[in-house]
């Protein structure tokens, strides 16, 4: 074997042919080319070409096909079969347009006829050969990896489609997903032989507003139902599918099933509503909470204030007795004596009967006294305060009108604390119309026939009825101005009034609403949608 060394980065030529003369045409068109820089090899026999191949450095082959040790296309596949990344171009004496055709398919690059070729065309058929290699190995390289992406990804699901929406190739992650064993299994097919036909069709408008547009439908979220009523959801992308000339032959697409991914969304979604369905119930509980503290914190307040209330007026009770004892005594003493003493003598007993009632209304709040129940009407118990009350009733030109409930049972009740409860509910009452008015009273008896609503909140409420307890009830209208809601909620606190200083104490609700619960009843105050404040009773018919 020669070698004609023409320098550095000359194209490495192997020259197979076992005519000397031949090789000195060949070396001579080459070497007296000026554009490119060749380095000439030679090999006589196959058998030295394929040896000189094994070491590699070739860039192309010159091949001739009648060798002594092999002649025609089998001489070009054999070398082909030995060096695949080399470009061999057939030198040969005879113009065979078959021969030049089958040395083309076997492997061969390029077909010349060694009389016909000049320098600048055997120059040229070498370059474009090798670069024609160059570009063939680099689709090949991309080819391959598509092809082992194509294959081997585990979770991607790869399809391509021809335009009627027939898959013409899928990847085995795709067929094993839909249950084929085999990718070949699916071509042919399209998505109505795979999914529900409202699936099938909604893909297909999709894919066909791909062909149309040209545009892509990118992480698109889809739900798939197959013919058995399975859904799964997929994540998918879908591209048009170019032919070599550009145009849109069909779709590409590649989904991955984001069914777990879903499943998890909603698990999520609901452990959110769950946790914040918590947090609500949390937020009232603790509002519930702050609620009781703080009717705990009244309670409380008003414990430690009626304790001192007591002692307070425990203590000034015997004074004050003194001091009434003393007034009457001079006012028998002084009486008649003078007009100017006798209306002082006046006031001051007045002070003195306004002090003893304060002091009376204190002790009643602040004592938690034990009752003495007796069996009483309440018709006649109401009639009976009604006349404590008839002058003060009679100077505010108030008329009483009573309806009394036929057949209502005597009821066990402390009589002297209910009249207490009356004498306060009725003077309010009458203060609340100082021009005249009317004052209604009417009685009645309720059986619960179901448990108690929710308080609807005219006052709080501490006594809770059950289902089939008997019930008294009082009502008493005013046709007053009734009661601002914002004083509503503070007419039981101890001292709350609205009357003018030296007037009211604000103690009479606190011991009205005191003897009730002490009766285990309830009374509530509100305002009546007819106007005037309503106050109802409700004591048990059953102690
Ligand atoms: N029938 C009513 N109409 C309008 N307001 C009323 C009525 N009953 C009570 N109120 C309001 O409730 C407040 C508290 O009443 P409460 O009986 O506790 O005290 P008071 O009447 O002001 O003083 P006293 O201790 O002398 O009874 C009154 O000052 C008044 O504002
Ligand atoms: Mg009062």
């Amino acid at each position: 074997m020669n070698a004609t060394v023409l320098g550095k980065d000359a194209t490495q030529v192997l020259l197979v042919e076992d005519d000397a003369v031949q090789i000195t045409l060949i070396e001579t068109l080459l070497l007296g080319n000026r554009r490119d820089r060749f380095a000439v090899e030679t090999a006589n026999l196959l058998s030295v070409a394929q040896k000189r191949l094994e070491t590699g450095g070739i860039d192309v082959i010159l091949l001739d096909l009648g060798l002594p040790d092999s002649q025609g296309i089998q001489t070009v596949r054999k070398l082909h079969e030995c060096a695949h990344s080399v470009p061999i171009i057939v030198l040969t004496g005879s113009d065979d347009e078959d021969m030049a055709l089958e040395a083309l398919k076997n492997g061969a690059q390029d077909y010349l006829v060694k009389n016909a070729v000049d320098g600048p065309s055997l120059t040229r058929s070498i370059r474009y050969a090798i670069q024609r290699r160059r570009n063939d190995q680099v689709i090949n390289e991309q080819g391959r990896r598509l092809q082992l992406l194509m294959e081997s990804i585990p979770d991607l699901r790869i399809y391509f489609k021809d335009q009627a929406g027939c898959f013409i190739d899928v990847n085995p992650a795709l067929a094993r997903n839909y249950g084929f064993n085999s990718p070949q299994k699916l071509i042919g097919k399209t998505d109505f032989d795979l999914f529900s036909s409202e699936h099938a069709e909604a893909a297909r408008e999709d894919e066909q507003t791909i062909i149309r547009t040209g545009q892509t439908i990118a992480g698109k979220v889809e739900k798939e139902t197959i013919p058995d009523g399975t859904t799964r959801w997929a994540l998918t992308t879908k591209i048009p599918l170019r032919g070599e000339d550009g145009k849109i032959i069909g779709t590409c697409g590649m989904s991955r099933d984001i069914t777990g991914l879903k499943q998890a969304e909603q698990q999520l979604v609901e452990t959110n509503a769950r946790l914040t369905k918590a947090f609500g119930d949390l937020l009232k509980l603790h509002e519930e909470l702050k609620e009781t503290q703080l009717q705990l914190i009244q309670a409380e307040k008003l414990q430690s204030l009626g304790q001192m209330a007591a002692g307070v007026a425990h203590e000034i009770k015997n004074p004050i007795a003194n001091l009434h004892m003393g007034i009457e005594y001079l006012g028998d003493y002084l009486l008649d004596r003078d007009e100017q003493i006798h209306g002082l003598i006046t006031d001051l007993k007045d002070a003195v009967h306004r002090a003893e009632t304060i002091i009376r209304d204190m002790l009643d709040y602040s004592a938690a006294k034990d009752l003495t129940l007796e069996h009483v009407g309440l018709d006649s118990l109401i009639s009976q305060t009604l006349r404590f009350v008839r002058y003060e009733l009679a100077e505010a030109r108030v008329s009483v009108v009573t309806r009394f409930a036929e057949g209502l049972p005597a009821i066990p009740l402390d009589a002297p604390k209910i009249q207490q409860v009356l004498v306060n509910v009725f003077m309010n009452a009458c203060h609340a119309m100082p021009d005249g008015g009317t004052l209604t009273i009417t009685t009645g008896q309720t059986v619960l026939d179901a448990e108690e609503p929710e308080d609807e909140g005219s006052s709080v409420r501490v006594v809770a009825f059950h289902k089939g307890e008997a019930l008294a009830a009082i009502e008493i209208c005013d046709t007053g101005p009734g009661i601002p809601a914002d004083k509503l909620l503070h007419i039981f606190d101890p001292f709350f009034t609205t009357k003018a200083r030296g007037t009211g104490t604000g103690l009479g609700l606190s011991v009205v609403k005191k003897i009730i619960e002490l009766h285990a009843g309830r009374i509530t105050i509100a305002n009546a949608p007819e106007g005037g404040a309503r106050v109802t009773i409700l004591l048990r018919c059953a102690p």
